[in-house]
């Protein structure tokens, strides 16, 4: 695959700049989608900021595709609207919607060299000779892929015919982006390569709006500027990055985006105005980072695992004590597993004291305030 990453070359025509800016967007209002009986998306009320990437994730059948599907103008909603710009785009067809889209396996066209293939749209449209020649070459450097206009999707690696999709995809200048596990048949280096690469391109292109679906929480992390988390069809959680991970909303936020170590604890002392309020685990009085609890509440402490030490430093006024189970070298992190009081917690540590406990030993485990979130127990949703 070339190493040249999207240069961003892009040469963006003014009217196109125009509507990207104000008109690019989405808005779904109370949007269902159902296949007969079967609602597959219940009512959803989403917001996509203009030039935002929001980073649609969950699991298997949870209604992503649905979701971007519908946005793209391929399934009709039972009920609700759609807008992108100030344009409601629910009842047009899917090619007079601005939009570009790649999904998981590229679809290139077989038969088409690289440029016809990212001329496509354009033909389409009935652009004239001179403008495709121009898109073409600026779409194609874009992506870095200028050397390769004469070639064949079959002489291509996954890596590079993606990157001919994400070409395709932006040669009509679109005003949003909608990418379907663009990724998912790549291997794990490429893609972590072309995730770069996207967060290069969309700096490059500031304006245009990406709604990225995937199942990956580390491409969503890496990429988006907000998550929405989907659950059986309904959107669990919707925020900026770093917030849904640093405070999720829910144990299932919580345990979708990266390890969480979720120990049950009881509120001791409500939320102050700092935000933190403290609570009960056995004999251990924590602080943790909290929302509205009050006193006596049955409440999770939610604490990655990369955030607990076998160190204090001098912010780590939290102390939880376990028992030794499993130690697993990484190369740069040590794994280890804990029980605390039946709970089984993970540490991840780049620093370790120079004697290593020995599983079976007690160990106790130092973590800051700041780096937990107090979670209410019974929010499976
Ligand atoms: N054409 C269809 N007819 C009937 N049911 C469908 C159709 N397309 C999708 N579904 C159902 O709708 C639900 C949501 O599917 P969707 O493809 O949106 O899930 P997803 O979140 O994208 O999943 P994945 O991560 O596996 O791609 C699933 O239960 C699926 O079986
Ligand atoms: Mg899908």
């Amino acid at each position: 695959m070339s190493a040249a990453a999207f240069t961003g070359t892009s040469v963006m025509d003014i009217d196109a700049a125009k509507v990207r800016g104000a008109g690019s967007n989405v808005h779904f209002d109370k949007v269902s989608v159902a296949y007969g009986a079967h609602v597959v998306l219940h009512p959803l009320t989403l917001d996509i900021a203009p030039g935002e990437i929001l980073a649609m994730i969950g699991p298997s059948g949870s209604g992503k595709t649905t979701a971007l599907r519908a946005v793209a103008g391929f399934v009709r909603p039972a009920s609700g609207r759609i807008r992108i710009g100030a344009t409601d785009v629910t009842d047009l067809p899917p090619y007079e919607r601005g939009l570009g889209m790649v999904v998981q396996n590229y679809a290139l066209f077989p038969h088409m060299r690289v440029e016809d293939n990212v001329a496509f749209g354009l033909r389409a449209q009935g652009a004239d000779k001179a403008l495709i020649g121009e898109r073409i070459k600026d779409a194609l450097g874009t992506v870095g892929m200028s050397a390769y206009a004469r070639r064949y999707p079959r002489e291509l690696s996954g890596g590079q015919q993606q990157r001919v999709a994400i070409a395709r995809a932006l040669a009509v200048r679109p005003r949003v982006l909608l990418l379907d596990e663009p990724l998912s048949a790549l291997d794990a280096q490429i893609r972590r390569n072309m995730v770069e690469e996207i967060a290069r391109l969309h700096r490059s292109l500031p304006g245009l709006t990406i709604l990225y679906v995937t199942h990956d929480q580390t491409e969503a992390l890496t990429l988006a500027d907000k998550i929405a988390i989907m659950r059986d069809g309904r959107v669990c959680s919707h925020g900026p990055t770093t917030e849904l991970y640093r405070r999720p909303p829910n144990r299932f936020t919580a345990e979708f985006l990266g390890r969480a170590n979720l120990l049950p604890v009881t509120v001791a002392e409500a939320v102050g105005p700092k935000g933190f309020a403290t609570a009960r685990h056995g004999d251990a009085l924590l602080t943790g980072a909290g929302r509205n609890e009050k006193a006596g509440d049955k409440s999770l402490l939610c604490i990655r695992p990369q955030h607990l030490s076998l160190t204090a430093d001098s912010d780590h006024t939290n102390r939880i004590v376990g028992t030794l189970q499993e130690v697993h070298w990484q190369g740069e992190l040590t794994h280890l597993v804990l029980d605390v009081d039946g709970t089984p917690v993970r540490v991840s540590a780049t620093r370790l004291p120079i004697a290593l406990p020995e599983p079976g030993a007690k160990v106790p485990l130092f973590f800051a305030p700041a780096d937990t979130s107090l979670l209410p127990e019974d929010a499976g949703v």
